[in-house]
């Protein structure tokens, strides 16, 4: 196959991946976007695979295993696991490109000094992605504590981890093909491994989708580095695009939650998190109301703003809620969605959950979009959200969240709360949303709550 065929091709594909990331930033485009990536991904795997003249039968037996499991997994995962699930995925490319700059270095140990340093940082990257997010899996499924695990002199022995990777980097670049040589990348590759763990498990479960999205960062720029190490310029490419949008997306999540990349790294939130338990904090009078009463309430809103959150996913009540949507837009009330960029426990997830449920697009407001406007609206409706509509993120200096943008609800007229306690949510605080003059609040699992709402409306 011509190298200019083979160039174009890689052209077309990296096209196809950027059209495709600038599509995936709307939830109408998205879907369409991921399919155009793929499209990109099929070519580029065509074109290289042919390029190559490579024994084909290992590879078709890998090809029809990765995509049995993957078939399944994507059919089988829960919405609420898609962070786990995201979190292997990044795993196995951190491990596909320490696996692949191994077997180059194996089969050519006589490299440049170049091609050795971008082995030790695709080896190295790959094996912290690899372990770091089998860490990362085991906390999101439970499988091992969610807690942050710090222990005395942690940093210190991550640092001196890290300066021991580097000492052997720097030994192994100046002389690869060496009688040593092979033992510094096993003792590498050890020591990536063993840094994926001790690097992730300081990090509290909760924390975990911000630290996903960073290994997916890692995983490529370990493909990109593997890349340079076999010369392949789509792989270069791709493994750039993910990096770059890996770490975009954990700044962004980072912006978001007003926390500091540092301060999730290494300030163990998950411990506080769970020492908070939610019992100090604002106090008062709750006002609790029946489906009658919110009903009433609703039936007789001119605007209605629904403000989903982590509730509506566990609850699984966004179908209901496009329900009673339809309801109350047949009755004349302007309904719309207002979506704060870290509701729920992952990038986009109440995108998701509200395009499952057919919420149209025009529906969906931006915080920054609703503010503005949030003194005319007539009821908003909170749906399992805490933490994205607590005032004190606004006012009280020594909250944890102080300085986290929110939806602010508290502005609306009336604003009606469901949730199932008055337990705190992700940030472990009590909310002083829930004992304001106009704010009533809703008891009861989100679906069950909107059901009896919808039976109301229906005069059931
Ligand atoms: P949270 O503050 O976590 O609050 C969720 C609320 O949902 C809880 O107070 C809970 O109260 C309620 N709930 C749970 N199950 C329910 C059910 N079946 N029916 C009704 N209510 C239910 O959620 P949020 O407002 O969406 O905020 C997200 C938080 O997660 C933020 O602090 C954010 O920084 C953090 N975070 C987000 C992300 C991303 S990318 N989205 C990533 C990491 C962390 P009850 O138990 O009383 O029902």
């Amino acid at each position: 196959m011509s190298p200019l065929f083979i160039n174009f091709a890689y052209i077309v594909s990296g096209a196809l991946f950027i059209l495709g990331l600038k599509m995936l930033s709307s939830p109408a485009t998205a879907r369409r976007g991921n399919l155009l990536s793929a499209v990109g991904m099929f070519v580029a795997v065509v074109v290289t695979m042919m390029a190559q003249g490579l024994d084909y039968k290992w590879i078709i037996l890998g090809m029809v295993i990765g995509t049995v499991v993957g078939v399944v997994a994507a059919i089988k995962v829960e919405m609420t696991s898609m962070p786990e699930m995201v979190a292997l995925f990044n795993g196995f490319g951190g491990i596909s490109s320490l696996l692949l700059a191994w077997a180059e270095y194996h089969q050519h140990p006589e490299m440049s000094g170049f091609i050795a340093l971008v082995a030790f940082l695709s080896t190295f990257i790959g094996g912290v992605t690899f372990t770091g997010s089998m860490v990362a899996f085991g906390k999101l499924s439970g499988k091992i504590t969610q807690k942050a695990v710090i222990f005395k002199g942690q940093h210190i022995i991550n640092a001196a981890i890290l300066a021991v990777a580097l000492g052997a980097a720097a030994l192994f670049c100046m002389n690869p093909a060496s009688g040593f040589g092979y033992t510094l990348f096993i003792v590498i590759v050890l020591v990536a491994l063993g840094f994926g763990v001790t690097s992730t498990i300081p990090i509290g479960g909760a924390d975990m989708p911000v630290v996903i999205s960073l290994l997916n960062s890692y995983s490529g720029l370990a493909a990109c580095a593997a890349g340079f190490v076999i010369s392949n310029t789509i792989l270069i490419v791709a493994g750039a695009l993910v990096g770059a949008s890996g770490i975009i997306l954990t700044k962004i999540m980072c912006k978001a939650m007003n926390r500091s990349l540092s301060n999730v790294l290494f300030s163990g939130f998950g411990t506080t998190t769970a020492a908070a338990g939610g019992g100090d904090g604002p106090q008062g009078e709750v006002r609790p109301a029946t489906a009658e009463d919110v009903y009433y309430i609703l039936e007789a809103a001119d605007s209605v703003v629904f403000v989903p959150g982590y509730g509506l996913a566990v609850a699984q009540a966004q179908h209901v809620v496009k329900e009673l949507g339809d309801l109350l837009e047949a009755n004349d009330t302007e309904v719309s969605y207002a979506i704060h960029p870290v509701a729920g426990r992952m990038p986009g997830h109440m995108n998701v959950l509200l395009a499952e449920a057919n919420v149209p697009y025009d529906q969906l407001v931006e915080m920054d979009d609703i503010n503005p406007r949030m003194d005319t609206v007539d009821v908003c409706v909170v749906i399992g959200a805490n933490d994205v509509v607590n005032p004190a993120a606004l006012d009280d200096e020594s909250s944890p969240i102080y300085g986290m943008p929110i939806i602010e609800t508290h502005r609306a007229n009336t604003v009606i709360v469901l949730k199932r306690s008055m337990n705190p949510g992700f940030a472990g605080i009590q909310n002083a949303l829930f004992f304001a003059e106009n704010a009533r609040m809703y008891f009861g699992d989100a679906k069950a709550s909107i059901q009896d709402l919808v039976a109301e409306f229906k005069g059931d």
